[in-house]
């Protein structure tokens, strides 16, 4: 290890992907609170899209910001794969790491295929829901206001039963890449105490089904909704 450029040795990457991670994981919480209110009808979410949109150059400063740390973290994770393949025979970079031994379990092998699925699948979203796939968005008036109908976007993409399946099961993938990088993150920071780690692992365990879970009912709420009411 170069101990004079630490964020350039793995351990000064994992920092880099545990911190940007945790950042990501406190973005993917804000977005699936605004995205919980479409169970609350049309109105309230279309609102709060409206109001995020009236935020204007602080949002676009949000989202700049949020791109950074993105592509810190997807190029930081290519780092330490490529590295960890190099140095085989370094036995700290493969199987341990600050606060203890590493756990190996299904999520934690396919953190490098899971983080490659939401890759493709992050940028495919965007276009989607944000840029309404390149058509002028739909649009409805609230208590006078007239704004974007992002919630009919989202009702009649996932009326379509490839697009709910196919998102119920990006919402699966992530909540195992979510799963471990809660985890991970917290001892590659040597935040916590050996001890602590099967607590910390059953904590992130949560935390993942709830956040992923969170995500995942949606599709799968507007697809049975919209086929019951199409019965
Ligand atoms: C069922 C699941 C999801 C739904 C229904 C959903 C819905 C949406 C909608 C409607 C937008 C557009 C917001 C706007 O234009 O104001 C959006 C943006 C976005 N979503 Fe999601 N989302 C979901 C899951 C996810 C996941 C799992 C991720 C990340 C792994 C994600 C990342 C993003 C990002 C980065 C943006 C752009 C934010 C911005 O530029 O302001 N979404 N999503």
């Amino acid at each position: 290890m170069n101990q004079n450029k630490p964020l350039r040795s793995t351990v000064g990457k994992k920092v880099i992907m545990a911190v940007s991670g945790i950042f990501l994981m406190l973005f993917l919480i804000v977005h699936l609170g605004g995205n919980l209110t479409m169970f609350a009808g049309s109105d309230l979410f279309n609102s709060y899209a409206h109001h995020l949109e009236g935020l204007g150059p602080l949002l676009w400063v949000a989202e700049a910001g949020l791109l950074a740390i993105f592509l810190f973290h997807v190029i930081s994770a290519f780092q330490v794969v490529a590295e960890k393949k190099r140095a085989r025979t370094d036995r700290y970079a493969v199987t341990a790491s600050k606060g203890g031994p590493s756990k190996v379990t299904a999520a934690s092998k396919s953190m490098i295929y899971t983080g490659i699925i939401l890759l493709l699948f992050i940028p495919a979203h965007i276009w989607m829901f944000k840029f309404n796939g390149g058509e002028p968005h739909p649009v409805t008036e609230v208590h006078g206001t007239e704004m974007k109908d992002l919630y009919a976007s989202v009702a009649e993409a996932f009326a379509n039963p490839v697009v709910a399946f196919g998102y119920a099961a990006v919402m699966f993938l992530l909540g195992m890449h979510l799963r471990h990088g809660f985890w991970s993150s917290l001892q590659s920071l040597g935040a916590m105490a050996p001890k602590c780690s099967p607590l910390i692992y059953t904590v992130g365990f949560i935390f993942a089904l709830l956040l992923a879970g969170g995500f995942l009912v949606l599709p799968l709420y507007f697809y049975f909704t919209q086929i019951g009411g199409a019965a």
